[in-house]
């Protein structure tokens, strides 16, 4: 766990992938992503709400994925790497390039969340199933907790199918994360409670003793259920804003009740909210009445100005006068690496009984799941780990076994001990160095 590099209320106009890769690791306690949900279209917000200009693009194209991104994926996160390579030709052709923008970043989500934190992901059916697994993979599927759906109503004019009202909230979260249950209950009606407490009080007659029954008859009715109820993980209680006065007109906009939800579950007064996809700041607003710090992300110039309009209006009986919101457009810098940090990674050698004599030479943060992902292409599980090491010069290393030995396909032909020996002597020259810092 490392100490927050970015000042509480600062909102950043830039690329969200740059901004969550200059955040410290394990700083953040909960996590808000309402990203685009691969709809194939633009969002622009109508003319003469106060968010007019406002546009993001909702579309995605191979051209916009990134070599590195892959690189990283393949190295990182072998699983996801395959599992993403295998989803490519399937669905729509540019599902991928989604997947793949959206994988890079939730990468950085976990590396800068807490031990003891929680991420929320919005998305909606059109990429739920397709998200859910890339969840998995870099969250843990033991760490999935809840699928929230938040359903809503509203006019509809299609004829062949039902109308498609409901999103998709995806939670996940380490074992000893904080859930504040009671923060969320939803208060029982009057009706209710009465019919509870009668129901308790016949109850009571029937089964408690006379010590239990006079103790109970002290107790209010709330107090035997509670304030409120737990809401299930389908919220049905909130409205999607249509004309209500906390509508900006932001494309995509959600309601401030939703994120208070989620904020109020999630975190505790004073801990770090991040929203990477901030929008108009919906979660921004929530966090501040909520007494959380808080920042926010948006790569839209007209997202960058309503904040500051929406954050004044609405928290202007919370804030003190002096405080303020940061707004940058430079990402920030790491301080939890120190002056000479070099990330490190694994070269590694993996051999398969079926090709004597060539071997796999790649790089992987994390070897036994890169050596896994090979055997999950095997029902035998043959592959085998021949040797690693970890290296600052691990591109290096990687590209000069493959200039020295024969290869195909990233596997060099070559005798095993040989191969071994040249990774364990290759000693980087002083232009190569520099090359590899350029390229972390
Ligand atoms: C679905 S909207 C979020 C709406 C927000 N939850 C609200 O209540 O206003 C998605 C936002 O992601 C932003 N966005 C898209 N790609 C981005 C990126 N790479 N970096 C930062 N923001 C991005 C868009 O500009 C858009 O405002």
């Amino acid at each position: 766990m490392s100490e927050c590099n970015v000042s509480n209320r600062t909102i950043f106009c830039d690329d969200n992938l740059d901004v969550l890769r200059g955040i410290n690791s394990e700083c953040i306690d909960l996590i808000y992503l309402d990203p685009p949900f691969n709809k194939n279209k633009k969002f622009t917000a109508p003319i003469g709400s106060s968010a007019e200009g406002a546009e993001f693009s909702d579309i995605f194209r191979q051209e916009d994925v990134k070599e590195e991104w892959i690189q990283t994926l393949e190295q990182d996160q072998p699983e996801l790497h395959q599992y993403l390579k295998g989803i490519r030709g399937v669905g729509k052709p540019y599902n991928f390039a989604y997947l793949a923008y959206m994988a890079i970043r939730l990468i950085e989500c976990h590396r800068v969340l807490k031990q003891s934190g929680s991420v929320y992901l919005h998305c909606d059916p059109t990429m739920s199933h397709y998200l859910k697994t890339t969840m998995d993979c870099i969250f843990g599927e033991d760490n999935f907790r809840n699928e929230i759906v938040w359903c809503y109503t509203g006019p509809s004019n299609v004829y062949k199918h039902f109308p498609k009202k409901h999103d998709v909230i995806m939670f996940y979260a380490n074992r000893n994360f904080s859930f504040n249950r009671d923060a969320v209950r939803i208060p029982y009606s009057g009706e209710t409670m009465a019919r509870r407490g009668r129901v308790e009080g016949v109850r009571s007659i029937i089964s408690s003793s006379a010590e239990t029954q006079e103790r109970r008859s002290k107790e209010t009715v709330e107090d035997l259920f509670g304030s409120g109820k737990i809401p299930e993980d389908w919220w049905s209680d909130i409205p999607i804003l249509t004309n209500q006065a906390e509508r900006t007109g932001y494309p995509t906009q959600k309601p401030i009740k939703l994120l208070e939800r989620i904020v109020k579950a999630g975190s505790s007064e004073n801990d770090v909210v991040l929203d990477p996809f901030c929008g108009c700041a919906t979660t921004c607003v929530a966090a501040e009445r909520l007494n959380r710090q808080w920042i926010g992300v948006d790569i839209s110039v007209k997202a960058y100005e309503l904040v500051k309009q929406r954050l004044e209006q609405e928290s202007i009986n919370i804030w003190n006068p002096d405080d303020v919101v940061n707004m940058r457009t430079d990402p920030p810098k790491r301080t939890d690496l120190g002056e000479d940090y070099r990330e490190h990674k694994f070269v590694y050698v993996i051999s398969h009984p079926a090709y004597p004599g060539e071997f796999k030479v790649g790089i992987a943060r994390n070897w036994k799941q890169r050596l896994n992902a090979y055997q999950t292409s095997d029902p035998d599980r043959q592959y085998r780990i021949e040797f690693k090491l970890e290296t600052p010069y691990f591109r290096d290393t990687e590209l000069f076994i493959h200039d020295k030995f024969e290869n195909k396909h990233e596997w060099v032909r070559g005798d095993i001990k040989e191969i071994i020996r040249e990774i364990e002597n290759f000693k980087p020259t002083h232009s190569s160095q520099s090359v590899q810092q350029s390229l972390l």
